[in-house]
């Protein structure tokens, strides 16, 4: 059995925690894209772990976990991830961590270039500043480095001579900054290079050898935050939709048996960009609070608002997705009254993510809200009537089971249908 697991909304869906249930029954658990402007939260024990390069599944043991081709590294972040599990006593070595050859490197200029690129915009993307979006365009320029070049000293002292001759005069000129040394960061990348070289392999070789194991793709971001099926301009640089994680693992296109797609109980946004079921007053930093939306990368607080079903059932049709996993249902204990988006008003049905979602008004179904605590419900029958309403409502609406139901931040919070 194949799994694919996506985000549904602008990302922290609380993919991780799905991810981390489904990988016991997994052989390999891949990252297919984005870098580490991504952030998994996933709590076991008293323990809490957060992600940001390695797959999540690095958690359970005799897994094997791969950063495919797709994916965009900061080697520094990747060894400090590293180095903070094996810390924790978590297994991390060449044997369960593969690195693609061809997944690409961020270096310090990509970062500065995100910071600068966002501070001189007019339209602000609210991007992590992780050097992702620069990294990706050197990656399409064919100018980046990949960790092929890096962990090659002859070849990354050429690229990293290219990059800077083309790069150094842009910072000195336009950003009036002083230029990279070149020095600097052949060592400091170099060093870097030493203790990646291990987890260095060829993926697709890996893959084909493999071809008979389970994989579990594992989606960062959320489907409206792709470059193209997201709410351009204000997206992340990279395809976060089911189809990229053929492309940006490696894995030839195998057979994917479940596509899951993994929604919040109500919607969530970091960053800029369009949000028709936003709420800005209280009851918008009451979820906050409640539901601690503050991004695990950049601990920036999170725009919260009703769900979208509209989003949602476009979200299904753009990944193909199979069942749904829905998250954090605990947060909504004790509202009174559940506002799900079932329409956009004074707009044609047409009217979608592709263009004028921020000029759109949400029409919304009032549903009645459940007074219990469901944090410690572990099977379906013993859920809230009014909670199995919400679920059923969201369910004959986008047309899709909801298979999964978490109700807490523990690993064992989670109703399986
Ligand atoms: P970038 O990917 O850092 O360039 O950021 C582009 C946009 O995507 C910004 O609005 C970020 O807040 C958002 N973004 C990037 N990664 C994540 C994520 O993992 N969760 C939520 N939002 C994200």
């Amino acid at each position: 059995m194949n799994s694919v697991v996506v985000g549904l909304q602008w990302g922290d869906e609380g993919k991780g925690k799905i991810i981390d249930y489904l990988a016991k029954d997994t052989d390999i658990i891949v990252r297919f894209q984005g870098g580490n402007n991504a952030g998994h939260t996933v709590v076991f024990g008293n323990r809490k772990f957060v992600f940001h390069v390695i797959p999540s599944g690095i958690l359970r043991k005799n897994k094997v976990c791969v950063i495919g081709n797709g994916v965009v590294i900061d080697p520094k972040v990747l060894l400090s991830e590293i180095t903070g599990l094996k810390a924790k006593g978590i297994d991390v070595s060449p044997r369960n961590l593969k690195i693609s050859l061809l997944s690409h490197v961020i270096m310090p200029y990509h970062k500065l270039m995100d910071s600068f690129r966002e501070s001189r915009r007019i339209q602000k993307i609210g991007t992590t500043m992780r050097g992702i979006g620069p990294c990706y365009v050197d990656k399409f320029s064919r100018c980046g480095i990949r960790m092929a070049d890096l962990i090659n000293p002859k070849k990354f002292t050429l690229k990293l001579r290219d990059n800077l001759k083309e790069k150094n005069p842009l910072f000195v000129k336009v950003y009036k900054r002083a230029p990279f040394s070149f020095k600097k960061i052949l060592d400091e990348y170099c060093y870097y290079a030493k203790l990646l070289k291990p987890y260095c392999c060829d993926t697709i070789d890996f893959f084909y050898k493999n071809k008979r194991k389970r994989f579990l793709f594992e989606g960062a971001q959320g489907t409206f935050l792709d470059i193209d099926y997201g709410t351009y301009p204000f997206v992340t640089s990279s395809h976060t939709v089911s189809s990229n994680a053929i492309l940006g693992s490696g894995a030839a296109p195998i057979k994917i048996d479940r596509i899951i797609g993994v929604t919040k109980s109500y919607a969530t946004r970091v960053g800029e960009g369009p949000f028709p079921t936003e709420l800005k007053g209280k009851l918008g930093d009451y979820f906050r609070n409640r539901g601690r939306e503050f991004g695990a990368t950049t601990n920036r607080p999170r725009r919260c608002g009703w769900l979208d079903l509209v989003l949602l059932k476009r979200a299904v049709m753009v990944n193909s997705v199979t069942e749904i996993a829905l998250t954090k249902l605990d947060v909504l204990d004790g509202t009174e009254e559940i506002k799900v988006c079932i329409d956009y008003k004074g707009e044609t049905k047409e009217r979608h993510s592709d263009y004028g979602l921020d000029e759109v008004k949400p029409f919304y179904k009032n549903l009645k809200g459940w007074n219990k605590d469901l944090s410690s419900v572990r099977n379906y029958a013993d859920l809230a009537p009014l909670a199995k309403k919400y679920i059923v409502f969201i369910e004959r609406f986008i047309r899709r089971k909801i298979s999964f139901i978490s109700v807490g931040e523990l690993r064992k919070a989670v109703i399986v249908r």
